[in-house]
């Protein structure tokens, strides 16, 4: 069964992103032509996730409530949550629980990006075969910012560990999560970490102990960056722009995926975008080939 809800975690302090996030926040700033927090939006949207949740701080969650709105016009449903201060990513489902109701739910953080082709086929099967929990391994060069899996022979999750100093491989573990509905639960019982948060690692630890805990590999075929970094930011943003330019495509519209993937009927799609202020963006969705 298809995982139907999902929570965008979009709050934080971005303090490594200082002074840039003194009055904004991270996932409203711009990766090229767009709000950080369309690329995790449409990702979820890819996997067939129409029902979401965005938590952010009690600053920002009125910007992400006007920047979004009710997700109507992208034919879902948006509701939103406080988080009062970043006590760790697994706060997501205690906040959550009358949204998830015990049902699976994933999670994407609001300042991860990932594009690749076949993205939407690597989550849906995932989503479709879930059994505990789901994780997405992508290779890095530094993997001691993350947190970090090894895999054993049988390309099964062999350990977890949050960012090691010397990590045991160099797979990252990315800020996509898919867990089963008692994830609400175990987020309950998890215990505060040195840094004064639970981890999600943690959670992830917990399922990889009852045996329920698979993994998906993104290779070289995939592009993931997490913009926590000014060059992050950056590097993100001039992909963005190679591809698109390149390509005459747009990546991360909303509008466009919602339409792709049958969310919305062509009408409603294009009456949407008549009334878009007059844009660069405006004219890239009334030109879709293929519509
Ligand atoms: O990006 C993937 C990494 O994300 C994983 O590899 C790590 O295992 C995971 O712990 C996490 O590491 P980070 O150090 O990147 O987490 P950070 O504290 O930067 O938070 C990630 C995002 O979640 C960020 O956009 C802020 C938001 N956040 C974070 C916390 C702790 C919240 O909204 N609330 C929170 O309580």
């Amino acid at each position: 069964m298809k995982i139907a809800k999902g929570i965008i975690l979009a709050g934080g302090t971005g303090s490594r992103l200082y002074p840039l996030t003194i009055a904004s926040n991270k996932q409203l700033l711009p990766i090229y032509d767009k709000p950080a927090v369309y690329y995790p939006l449409t990702t979820l949207m890819l996997a067939g996730i129409k029902e979401v949740l965005i938590i952010s701080t009690p600053k920002d969650i009125t910007a992400l409530e006007s920047l979004f709105g009710d997700g109507t016009a992208f034919g879902m449903t948006f509701s939103y949550k406080v988080q009062a201060e970043p006590r760790g990513l697994p706060e997501a489902f205690i906040l959550g629980e009358e949204f998830i109701e015990q049902k699976p739910v994933a999670m994407i953080l609001g300042d991860n990006f990932f594009h690749g082709h076949g993205l939407a086929q690597v989550i849906g099967e995932a989503s479709d075969n879930l059994n505990g929990a789901h994780i997405f391994a992508y290779p890095v060069d530094d993997p001691s910012r993350y947190g970090v899996v090894t895999f054993d022979k049988n390309q099964k999750v062999a350990s977890l560990e949050e960012k090691p100093a010397k990590p045991r491989s160099n797979y990252a573990v990315t800020g996509l999560y898919f867990f089963d509905g008692h994830v609400s639960e175990y987020a309950k019982q998890l215990k505060f970490s040195q840094r004064g948060e639970t981890e999600i690692t943690d959670l992830l630890k917990y399922y990889l102990s009852l045996k329920k805990l698979d993994v998906s590999v993104l290779g070289r075929g995939y592009v993931w960056f997490d913009v926590g970094t000014s060059k992050s930011l950056l590097d993100a943003s001039n992909y963005v722009e190679v591809i698109q330019s390149r390509q005459g495509t747009i990546i991360a519209s909303p509008e466009e995926v919602a339409w792709r993937m049958g969310f919305i009927e062509k009408e409603d799609f294009l009456s949407h975008v008549y009334s878009l202020p007059k844009s660069q963006y405006q004219q890239y969705l009334l030109r879709i080939d293929s519509l």
